[in-house]
């Protein structure tokens, strides 16, 4: 052995110890619950593909988020499922939309209690799937897309929600809404910014999750895999168009981007440990595979470690009570 002050297992040798210097905390304030509401259900319906996580009826809902409330998360984030969809999205805009309506809902429920979230996007409503309109050519037309977004920034911002959250990789998404919310007299609303949002892979069981029409992919908008110095690039251009928070996603397969991105901001960062993140642990720790509970925790705390200051996963609830308990 080399010289005493070298034994980094001093601190580890008991839980009092470890417990004393663990760097990276892990409280349920830090999380927020994605949530998914249908409309017209009657009844909650599951998502085979993300054991676990249900389409929400209006009221399911309102229980689900007074629980989270109770929980003490930091908030939940809401996608709506419509009955109907066109290829303008119109049921996004509509103030009688599903997202609309669930976002008065819930916070008519909860109140300040918890911040509430509604993703601001159009792929749930677009007979197409895509996530801005198409132009004549079939491509998505991004300035188009800009005035519906900020349409349904207003529409989501008169419903009472706290935090819109444009995931739709637009250019000028964050400066356009922020006009638009302002124009209507919601300077108080804030901007969580999908900045650093990749085309990947493990979006897949959301797509079952929000019965999306989408054939093809996004990789005219979403990023490549590949380009991290880009992911910092757009954080910075979204700050400058008026983000409150940026986000990564999807959250562990790009660690270093969130480093990255925590080290050129100085707002909040949020990571998105997003559907195929979650389904490849579930479906692992149901063939006995995996200790399910501790690889949970271990890949929250590991965004949180990476740089993130809020951290979007399906399991916050869950993960808040496995807090609790310990
Ligand atoms: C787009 C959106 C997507 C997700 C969140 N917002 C899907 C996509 O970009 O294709 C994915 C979230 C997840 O996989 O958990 N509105």
């Amino acid at each position: 052995m080399g010289f005493p002050e070298t034994r980094p297992r001093r601190l580890r040798r008991t839980a009092a110890l470890r417990r004393l210097v663990t760097e990276t905390s892990l409280e349920p304030r830090q999380l927020v619950l994605p949530m998914f509401v249908r409309e017209g259900a009657s009844e909650h319906t599951p998502i085979s593909s993300m054991p676990g996580v249900v389409q929400h009826t209006r009221d399911s809902l309102r229980r689900a988020a007074v629980e989270a409330a109770e929980l003490g998360l930091g908030g939940v984030m809401l996608f709506g499922i419509p009955t109907t969809k066109d290829a303008r999205g119109s049921g996004g805009v509509d103030p009688g939309g599903i997202l609309n309506v669930a976002i008065a809902d819930v916070v008519g429920e909860v109140g300040d209690a918890i911040a509430v979230m509604g993703d601001l996007c159009l792929d749930e409503f677009t007979n197409h799937g895509h996530c801005g309109v198409l132009g004549e050519d079939g491509s998505v037309d991004n300035d188009a897309t800009l005035a519906v977004y900020a349409e349904m920034a207003q529409a989501q911002a008169a419903a009472g929600v706290h935090v819109v959250g444009p995931s739709g990789m637009m250019d000028g998404q964050v400066g356009a809404i922020r006009t638009g919310l302002d124009a209507g007299g919601h300077q108080d609303v804030a901007i969580l910014a999908y900045s650093a949002k990749y085309a990947s892979a493990f979006y897949g069981p959301f797509r079952e999750a929000v019965d999306s029409s989408l054939q093809g992919d996004r990789r005219t908008y979403q990023q490549d895999p590949g380009n991290g110095v880009e992911g910092v690039r757009e954080a910075l251009l979204d700050l400058s168009e008026g983000a409150d928070i940026v986000m990564v996603k999807p959250a562990l397969a790009y660690l270093d981007v969130l480093r990255a991105v925590r080290e050129s901001v100085d707002v909040p960062v949020a990571a998105y440990n997003v559907s195929g993140e979650y389904a490849m642990v579930e479906a692992a720790a149901a063939r006995g595979w995996i200790n399910r509970e501790a690889a949970i925790l271990e890949s929250l705390v590991s965004i949180r470690r990476a740089g993130a200051d809020i951290v979007l996963t399906y399991w916050a609830a869950e993960a808040a009570q496995l807090l609790r308990s310990s």
